[in-house]
């Protein structure tokens, strides 16, 4: 059943419970997101990064968890998404080791992408960097894993679970979270069977492919 909204004074279609982000972004407008993944239930809404305000609501919303509903009327850019979607931009970069130059995803990073559409600095002036130091893993042939530049926004973790073996959990609590495989194994001998969903699906460069890897070994299947 489809239901009409309205995004920023525009009216658009959509199938009744999907969420606002997806309707936002199939018609052509920007929501910034890094965990958002189509047609997962619940979403992760880790990154905090999606909000809108929609009428009626007393406060903004995540936009990844939010469905659409008939006569909904929602906002985009107002001043409180703003500050909020600012301050989580803020607190991931806090945790990110940023090391753009050097990065294997430098100009293809969704932190760059976000920083440069919503005018946002990489470097932010509020929040003390708390760099974590964890040991970056290149133990395995075809891949790197830097937790320091990891947003935990949950993607790998996922895909590992849905189309690999399960490999890559959550592991600690809050401040301490961190994406590894069972008791921090490294990766070479984990029982990963190297599909790389987890390297296509990362959004920033916490998973990249060693050097020379071949494209054709990256899954090209979106999520
Ligand atoms: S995309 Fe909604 S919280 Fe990350």
């Amino acid at each position: 059943m489809l239901v009409t909204l309205s995004i920023d004074g525009v009216e658009v279609k959509a199938r009744k419970g999907e969420k606002i982000i997806w309707v936002a972004l199939d018609n052509g407008f920007y929501i910034p997101n890094l965990c958002a993944v189509r047609g997962v239930e619940p979403p992760f809404a880790s990154c905090r990064l999606c909000f809108v305000e929609v009428e009626g609501r007393q406060a903004p919303v995540t936009s990844c968890t939010e469905p659409a509903v008939d006569g909904m009327v929602v906002h985009l850019n107002t001043p409180r998404v703003h500050r909020l979607r600012s301050a989580a931009f803020e607190f991931l970069l806090s945790h990110h080791r940023l090391d753009c130059v050097h990065c294997a995803k430098n100009r293809n990073c969704g932190l760059q992408e976000i920083a440069s559409r919503l005018k946002l600095r990489l470097k932010p002036k509020r929040l003390k960097q708390i760099p974590r130091n964890l040991p970056v893993d290149s133990s395995h042939p075809l891949f790197i894993y830097d937790p320091n530049k990891c947003v935990l926004c949950g993607k790998c973790v996922w895909v590992c679970q849905e189309k690999g073996t399960g490999t890559l959990d959550f592991a600690f609590r809050g401040i301490n979270t961190v994406v590894s495989t069972f008791a921090g194994k490294p990766l070479a001998e984990a029982d990963c069977e190297a599909c790389l969903a987890c390297v296509q699906v990362c959004p920033v460069g916490a998973l990249v492919p060693k050097e020379g890897v071949p494209s054709i070994f990256i899954p090209r299947a979106g999520i």
